[in-house]
């Protein structure tokens, strides 16, 4: 049973207020395609609006929406509603109005050139009515088949490439849905917008813990010496989900866990754990150690990765039905809602120690959490003294957890004498730092520092086109196998479980277990 000792932060170390002048973008317009969708009135809006309040956007800018129906002033409304009730903010806020009053909308059909001088020119009307500027951030957040048509038409109707201002374009994923596509995608990309202008969101790096990874092994000196195959025994990230499919049956049909989650947002975690100190925490230097690192794992053999099904079963105490079951889903569906990878790296740092890498729906809890086991001290002369009737009678290996979601913050577990025993009885204890408790709740949903990122030019947390090659490369053939193979036992594991028996078995053939004491240190 571990003991927690809870970790603080100093009030007066706390940075008081930003560096403003700095970091707030020029003028310009954000034009969001498929604004009607789920994503802008959730995520974009509310963070929109949060880095309003911290006062981190221009003066002169504007919002508009591009999507296929017909709407007016509505849309405005839409958004202040999703603003409210996902950004948490209060309908009193006194900069709501103002900000509310900036959000426009466009009806184009994405695919149809001869309605894109028609925006053209209403962003030009919009920037010469409100002294905007020629800055201009596209952000596709349509379904991936109208990424080409939308990036092809901004390049034929003129707005790529305009005289003078910055011009960029951000990309939601899914980017591509294997390697071939995503290098189709890619080329369609860079023939219209040059790699310096394009943004490909994970929202996984615009997560505080994410970035965190970076702060705790490249702003500390103890850690760093260890962080190699001479200490670690293995590595586990986690993406487990109590939330199904929330509706979006077609969408998940086509993609499955491992497509969903594992080849971009594990991916990139991954990158963020095991590549080598950049030179600086620059766009090009950070972006270069994770492709190093990427293109140290060896192919994947598919006996290293496993799938699962949810059928019902019952999730925080309510009866929930099962996948095949779901909204528009094919009810023999071969879809997988987990999967489960073992990977190496081949190279100095990490030879020899194993990855294991896992995402689900459906589980037994909400956390995503890295968790870093190191080997056990060369003899263990206490083990000898312990008795089997002891609290711990075994002495057990130091971990530590980084949790990104939720509770987020970072726990060190590590051995520690119980005192007024006979002997010397040694039971892990928990130094624990938690992010809430340090800094108070953040409100942040993880696109603010991305969208002010592509705001400002700065691709640091934005994925570059051969890291997404790279990770499709990785994981085409295993989505190949199981494209061509269905799964003999699908439903294979009950909702509110910790997923499919055959992920246990990945590792207990390596002598190993999940950590799935998730969320809480141990
Ligand atoms: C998205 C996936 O990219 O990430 C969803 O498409 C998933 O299926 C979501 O639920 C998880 O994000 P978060 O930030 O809630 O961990």
């Amino acid at each position: 049973m571990a003991t927690t000792v809870q970790m603080s932060v100093n009030p007066s170390d706390l940075p008081q207020g930003h560096d403003a002048a700095e970091k707030i973008p020029g003028p310009g317009i954000m034009v969001i395609f498929g604004a009607s969708g789920d994503l802008t009135k959730r995520k974009l809006l509310p963070a929109l609006f949060h880095l309003e309040q911290s006062n981190l956007l221009p003066k002169d800018f504007a919002i508009v929406g591009v999507a296929r129906r017909p709407l007016g002033n509505e849309f405005a409304e839409d958004m202040k509603d999703g603003i409210l009730k996902f950004g948490s903010v209060d309908a009193t806020d006194p900069k709501l109005e103002e900000f509310v009053a900036k959000i426009s909308y466009h009806a184009l059909q994405f695919d149809d050139a001869s309605g894109y001088p028609g925006l053209k020119d209403a962003l030009d009307k919009l920037a010469a009515e409100k002294k905007i500027g020629p800055d201009r951030l596209f952000y596709l957040a349509t379904a991936p088949e109208y990424f080409a048509p939308i990036i092809e038409n901004l390049g034929a109707s003129g707005m790529a490439h305009p005289e003078q201002g910055k011009i960029g374009v951000v990309i939601e994923k899914p980017f591509g849905h294997d390697l071939d596509s995503a290098r189709e995608l890619n080329r369609q990309v860079n023939a219209v917008f040059p790699e310096s202008q394009v943004f490909r969101i994970d929202h996984y790096l615009g997560k505080e813990t994410v970035q965190n990874v970076l702060a705790f092994r490249f702003a500390n000196g103890i850690f760093e010496p260890v962080w190699n195959r001479n200490f670690i025994d293995n590595i586990q990230i986690t993406a487990a989900e109590d939330i199904g499919i929330e509706g979006r049956g077609p969408f998940y049909e086509k993609a499955g866990a491992l497509r969903d989650i594992i080849q971009n947002h594990m991916m990139e975690v991954l990158g963020f754990v095991t590549m080598e100190p950049p030179s600086s925490f620059e766009a090009e230097a950070v972006r270069r150690e994770k492709v190093k690192v990427w293109q140290a794992i060896p192919s994947i053999p598919i006996t290293n990765a496993v799938r699962g099904q949810y059928g019902p079963g019952i999730v925080g105490g309510q009866k929930v039905i099962g996948y095949r079951e779901e909204e528009r889903v094919n009810p023999e569906s071969g879809t997988e809602t987990y999967a489960a990878v073992k990977l190496e790296i081949e190279n100095w740092r990490w030879a020899g120690v194993p990855f294991y890498l896992r995402a689900g729906k459906r589980l037994k809890k909400r956390a995503t959490e890295i968790t870093i086991q190191f080997k056990q001290p060369p003899l263990l002369i206490f083990n000898r003294m312990q008795s089997s009737s002891a609290p711990c009678p075994e002495i057990q290996p130091n971990i530590i957890s980084i949790r990104i979601q939720p509770d987020d913050g970072i726990a060190l577990r590590f051995g520690t004498k119980v005192p007024n025993t006979p002997g010397m009885t040694v039971c892990p204890v928990n130094m624990d730092f938690s992010y809430a408790q340090a800094f108070g709740q953040q409100r942040a949903n993880g696109y603010e520092r991305l969208l002010l990122d592509a705001m400002l030019g700065d691709q640091t947390l934005f994925s570059h086109r051969d890291g997404v090659e790279i990770n499709w490369a990785h994981y085409t053939p295993i989505l190949q196998a199981w494209a061509a193979k269905k799964p003999e036992v699908f439903p294979n594991y009950f909702a509110g479980s910790w997923g499919p028996d055959c992920s246990d078995r990945l590792l207990e053939k390596d002598g190993r277990k999940w950590k799935n004491s998730l969320g809480k240190p141990e």
